[in-house]
């Protein structure tokens, strides 16, 4: 693969299928059925083509991966690819037994995502009663068998006022690390957008929160905090730039540079089934289309940080514009970032707080 990047890391989807129905929710709306989902000896070739690229981490998502009953198998299988394995999970699903057969058969690294940090809160946000206290046992059951825990807070405006708990709540359940998950608006999220947008006031604290919380924890939990882009000067690296360091298969096996580039609908996927990981990573035409520099427009051509932004969010760039070819209009030197900005802060003081709830 001369000249072409090595992926380090694979994150697997391995079903859309979820107990839950977050309103943030970063997957397709419409979503893939269980009878078109990956077998598990296909889940397993892809995780044996990808370790064979230089892939380092495989992150074990879904929707619920719990949901699949193979998923000790398949957690067996990336790990004896020689892939570090990691499940991102609701908690729903997880039994005790299961956990510990995970475990036994190399579960590396288990990332807990949260919605509030009361019964009340948590189990409205992700539209699923019971969820909260189910997470909170299953934290406790990480600690036992000694994995590493991540807790995964995705953040927006009905929960960001209580950042500093959050941070308490991570603290108490033993994790090392805390994403403080601003919501990323594709899919369900930019649906929802108008309940989940956070006013400025609320980043700016947000902000503060982190920073002291950060000093404060040294030591003992790293927080990882992207400010919401749409509010700043310049776009995050989104993906860490578009088919640079690691790629997504869905449910059904198309091989994506990021896992919300399907709501970019002028590009299209290749499967797993179809043609070589490898071959599509290097060469497949939803993958060339922004790798590295040269298909930027100006102001980025000309830009001093275009490596290291790498133009921002192509699917954020297609959302707002229409054309993923664009710069991220969140970047200060786009001249839609003043429209993006106002429409944010519009919807933030719209006030609305009634999920569209993700359904299956
Ligand atoms: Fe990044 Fe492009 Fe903005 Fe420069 S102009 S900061 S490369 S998005
Ligand atoms: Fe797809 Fe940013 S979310 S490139």
């Amino acid at each position: 693969m001369n000249g072409v990047p090595i992926p380090m890391a694979l994150l697997a989807e391995l079903t859309h299928r979820c107990p839950l129905k977050c309103p943030y929710c970063s997957n397709p709306l419409e979503l893939t059925r269980r009878s078109n989902e990956l077998s598990t000896a296909a889940w397993i070739d892809v995780f044996q083509q990808a370790a064979a690229m230089g892939v380092l981490h495989v992150h074990l998502s879904g929707g619920e991966p719990a949901s699949r009953r193979d998923l000790e198998d398949l957690t067996e299988g990336a790990r004896a690819a020689g892939l570090y394995t990691n499940l991102i999970t609701s908690g729903v699903g997880l039994t005790r037994d299961r956990l510990k057969a995970l475990a036994d058969r190399g579960l590396d690294h288990v990332q807990l995502s949260v919605q509030g940090v009361d019964a009340e809160t948590a189990d409205r946000i992700g539209g699923f009663k019971g969820g909260f206290e189910t997470k909170m046992r299953l934290a406790g059951w990480v600690a036992e068998e000694g994995l590493p825990l991540t807790v995964n807070a995705v953040m927006h405006r009905q929960n960001l006022d209580r950042l500093d708990e959050t941070i308490g709540m991570a603290v108490r359940r033993g994790a090392r690390r805390l994403e403080v998950a601003n919501t990323q608006y594709h899919g369900w999220a930019y649906r929802n957008r108008f309940a989940l947008m956070p006013t400025p006031d609320q980043v700016r604290r947000g902000g503060r929160i982190v920073a002291e919380a950060r000093e404060r924890l040294k030591g003992e939990m790293v927080i990882d905090y992207v400010t919401p882009d749409h509010l700043g000067t310049y776009p995050k690296p989104c993906m860490g730039g578009w088919a640079r360091i690691g790629l997504c298969i869905t449910p059904r096996g198309a091989v994506l540079p990021c896992h919300a580039a399907e709501t970019i609908t002028t590009l299209s996927f290749e499967n797993v089934a179809d043609r070589p990981l490898a071959d599509i990573w290097a060469n497949g035409p939803a993958f060339t289309a922004y790798r590295g520099t040269d298909w930027m427009p100006d102001p980025c051509r000309s830009c001093e940080r275009k490596t290291r932004d790498w133009g921002g969010c192509r699917c954020q760039a297609f959302a707002w514009t229409g054309d993923a070819g664009q710069t991220d209009p969140v970047c200060s030197k786009s001249d839609r970032h003043a429209d993006v900005r106002a429409a944010a802060v519009a919807e933030a003081q719209a006030g609305a707080d009634a999920f569209d709830y993700r359904t299956f």
